[in-house]
């Protein structure tokens, strides 16, 4: 086991090579760590900014083996890596944060919300479904429109169905592939916001000011942030932070989706045990961004601030539209973040906007 904190000159490993990877790996090549990625598409985005990449399927044995010897800290970019890999990382010798704990509870939808429910970050009303008869039990129990996801693997949308009326539950069950899934009751939000926390190997927790986001099909489209917010949200923020983080004995940056109510109330809609796409306005609007707090949280550092020091717009740039850096290179105030990915598919994240607004002001009542 390495020695912490973690000198610059080590190496940190990141499983996962797309724009997230790419992301920490500059960040920690700004305090002077080597990077190592393992993703299986050769010449990823995190590959081309880092000192090498493993190309290798994220559960070959050999490839974990190498990762675990060369790397003294793992950790990855996307929560779908098999529990397995990190185990065997860990067995090789690295240390892996965040935890296989994390893991698997933000791999599973029900289990993600049992563990949310259970440390008081309220989410919707939920019920599991093994198959249709169990769809349409829980349909009775849940109420009508519900959402249908599927428990695994779903992101930007992907894997999800609104059910309106009750024979619409065969199409449903079937339009997500007929899988193990989640029934959710519509959270009736007035907005949606998200929780940028880090917690350090000393268990200080600490989060950037939330943010406001719009989606769109399931996207992500903006990012306001910070959001104003009244003191009193602030504090119910911070405290649902603190208790999934803690409950977790959690290393490392999370991003956690909330649905904000009318009247204040905030449920939460998911985790992820990772740097978050509603994080990257911290890269313009605070002296430490998302990617350089997770690293330092992983590398045993202290946390850095946490402050906004300018309130900043994010726009995704999707597909074709990363084209806009044409226009916006030119535009003051707007800093332009390409991942350096090929092919321009639709609904592909190719880089995001991050537009200077203003000073950041302080949080008001509303
Ligand atoms: N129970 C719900 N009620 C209302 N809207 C929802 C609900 N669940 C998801 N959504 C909407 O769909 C978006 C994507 O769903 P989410 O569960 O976050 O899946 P993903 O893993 O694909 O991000 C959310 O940001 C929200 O806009
Ligand atoms: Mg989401």
């Amino acid at each position: 086991m390495p020695d912490l904190p973690l000198s610059p000159g080590s190496s940190i490993g990141i499983l996962g090579g797309g724009q997230l990877g790419r992301m920490l790996s500059q960040a920690a090549s700004r305090l002077g760590f080597d990077v190592v990625i393992l993703d299986p598409e050769d010449n990823s985005p995190a590959g081309r900014v880092s000192r090498g990449q493993i190309v290798a399927a994220y559960d070959n044995e050999t490839a974990l083996d190498v990762m675990g010897r060369v790397c003294d800290v793992v950790t990855f970019e996307f929560e779908n890596v098999p529990a397995s890999s990190v185990e065997r990382l860990a067995r090789a010798g690295a240390l892996v944060a965040p935890g296989p704990m994390a893991l698997a509870v933000a791999q599973d939808r029900v289990s993600e919300k049992t563990y949310l429910n259970a440390v008081g970050a309220t989410t919707v009303d939920f019920a599991a479904v093994d198959d249709l008869e169990g769809l349409r039990a829980a349909l009775d129990v849940i109420g009508l429109p519900a959402l249908l996801k599927t428990r695994r693997e779903g992101y930007d949308g992907k894997g999800q169905v609104w059910i309106r009326r009750k024979g619409d539950a065969r199409r449903a069950w079937e339009a997500i592939g007929a899988r193990p899934a989640i029934l959710e009751a519509r959270a009736d939000f007035e907005r949606e916001l998200s929780i940028i926390a880090a917690r350090g190997r000393d268990g200080a927790v600490g989060l950037y000011p939330p943010g406001e986001n719009v989606h769109e099909g399931g996207i992500l489209r903006t990012t306001t942030a910070p959001a104003t917010l009244s003191p009193a949200v602030s504090r119910r923020a911070r405290a649902i932070a603190e208790a999934v983080l803690d409950g977790l004995d959690y290393v490392g940056v999370m991003g956690i989706e909330l649905f904000a109510l009318k009247g204040g109330r905030l449920l939460v809609n998911e985790i992820a045990p990772r740097v978050h796409n509603t994080g990257h306005w911290t890269q313009d609007g605070c002296a430490c961004d998302q990617f350089e707090q997770h690293i330092r949280a992983i590398a045993g550092w202290p946390l850095g601030s946490f402050e906004a020091q300018a309130r900043v717009e994010m726009t995704n740039l999707l597909g074709p539209e990363v084209e806009q850096w044409r226009t916006a290179s030119g535009e003051a105030g707007a800093c332009v973040h390409l991942y350096g990915k090929g092919e321009a598919r639709a609904g592909r994240k190719m880089g995001h906007i991050n537009r200077v607004l203003g000073p950041a002001r302080q949080a008001r009542a509303r």
